[in-house]
């Protein structure tokens, strides 16, 4: 199938029968890589990601994104485990037989070939006839909007010409599967935000299987159906950017997706812990009575005026605070509030602006048990 075939097919590229129950598209079990001097860079990641899907791989730096993405490519070997496309093992295949499409986040263009020869490439080391490549390149090229500018050379285009140009390239080859390294990081935030969905339209468009690497929680909250958060080679978390979100599995992901407030309390029992003089109802936890941390997203702390207490619903938490610091920051306003011990950051959008707030202001922070969430310390 060609790229304008598969662009103007809504049903994703090699579908199966509806009937079978679909495995994972691309499946990674037990994938490993110890580097020379002992360096676990990517410990025992396992995931199944449906055809047609975007997974991002989401981490700090150093937490093995790029080393998952390059064994996935075949540009590494990997130490140990199977990484399967359709229930077949690819692991030992070289990069040219996977037939995927790759782009990282120096564009990585040839400067001496014109786009159209840039875009071209993988289809001169496929042998396809010119004429056919030809029509392929121009296809590719419409495809990321740059029709037209085929006979320029990269360093004549913007960077974010020279990201769809490289996107453009790793289409034409009409690949099973489409690795992104950190695509978007060398653009200023506007770009970003424009080429973010635009990767996410044409891929959805093509229906392509998508992995795509970024250190950015927006980024990967906001383009992907799937979510991989690592930690330290590990995968921490795998799940809807929304159970990412809202039902971090540990400590690390709550804190490292999203801003949030993680405080020391203590777990009175399964849904009451103390924080500071107060006691609060928690979203129910498993933990053992005992010291443990509580994670609070800063926008789901209502303030409400300290003289409106009476109207308070008995199911919310709600504690005395006094603000110790305001920020505006244009689409918020944050503010440090001290409720006796710890100190909760609080946000609250600013189109809103019914509450008047200055420093030494006494309020109540109300906020619900299920957005009260314990871990382990
Ligand atoms: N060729 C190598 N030899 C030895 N160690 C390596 C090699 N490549 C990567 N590492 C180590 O493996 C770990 C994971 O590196 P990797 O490049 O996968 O991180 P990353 O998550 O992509 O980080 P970043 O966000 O900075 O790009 C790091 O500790 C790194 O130093
Ligand atoms: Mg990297």
């Amino acid at each position: 199938m060609t790229l304008a075939q598969r662009t103007l097919d809504p049903r994703p590229a090699h579908s199966a029968p509806a009937a079978r129950p679909e495995r994972g598209h691309l499946r990674l079990e037990g994938v490993t890589k110890r580097f020379a001097g002992d360096v676990n860079a990517v410990s025992d990641v396992n995931l199944d990601l449906e055809r047609g899907k975007l997974l991002g791989l989401l981490g700090p730096s150093g937490c093995g994104k790029t080393t998952t993405l390059r064994m996935i490519a075949g540009l590494l070997p990997i130490t140990s485990g199977r990484i399967l496309v359709d229930d077949d093992d690819i692991s030992l295949r070289p990069p040219h037989q996977r037939d995927f499409g790759l782009v990282f986040q120096n564009y990585a263009l040839f400067p001496h070939m014109t786009v159209a020869e840039n875009v071209a490439f993988g289809l001169d080391m496929r042998r396809v006839p010119k004429a056919e490549a030809r029509r392929r390149v121009a296809e590719a090229l419409e495809l990321v909007r740059l029709p037209g500018y085929g006979e320029r050379k990269p360093r004549e285009m913007s960077g974010g010409q020279q990201q769809r140009v490289a996107l453009a390239r790793a289409l034409v080859i009409n690949p099973r599967i489409l690795l992104l390294d950190e695509p978007l990081s060398n653009l200023d935030a506007k770009l970003r935000d424009e080429m973010r969905r635009e990767i996410r339209e044409i891929q959805q468009r093509l229906g392509i299987t998508t992995v795509f690497v970024t250190h950015d929680q927006v980024e990967a909250l906001t383009m992907c159906d799937v979510v991989g958060v690592m930690s330290g080679g590990r995968l921490a978390q795998i799940g809807t950017p929304e159970d990412i979100y809202e039902r971090p599995a540990s400590l690390f992901v709550a804190d490292f997706v999203g801003r949030t407030n993680i405080l020391d309390c203590e777990v009175l029992n399964g849904h009451r812990v103390r924080l500071g003089d107060g006691v609060y109802s928690c979203a129910a936890t498993t933990i053992r009575p005992g010291k443990a941390k509580v994670a609070i997203r800063p926008h789901r702390i209502n303030l409400t005026p300290h003289r409106d207490r009476a109207l308070l619903s008995t199911s919310t938490n709600s504690a005395e605070g006094r603000v110790l610091r305001t920020t505006y920051v244009g689409d918020i306003v944050q503010y440090d509030i001290d409720i006796g011990g710890p100190t909760l950051q609080v946000e609250t959008p600013t189109h809103g602006r019914g509450l008047a707030v200055a420093v030494g202001d006494k309020l109540l922070c109300e906020w619900r048990p299920d957005d009260m969430l314990v871990f382990e310390r």
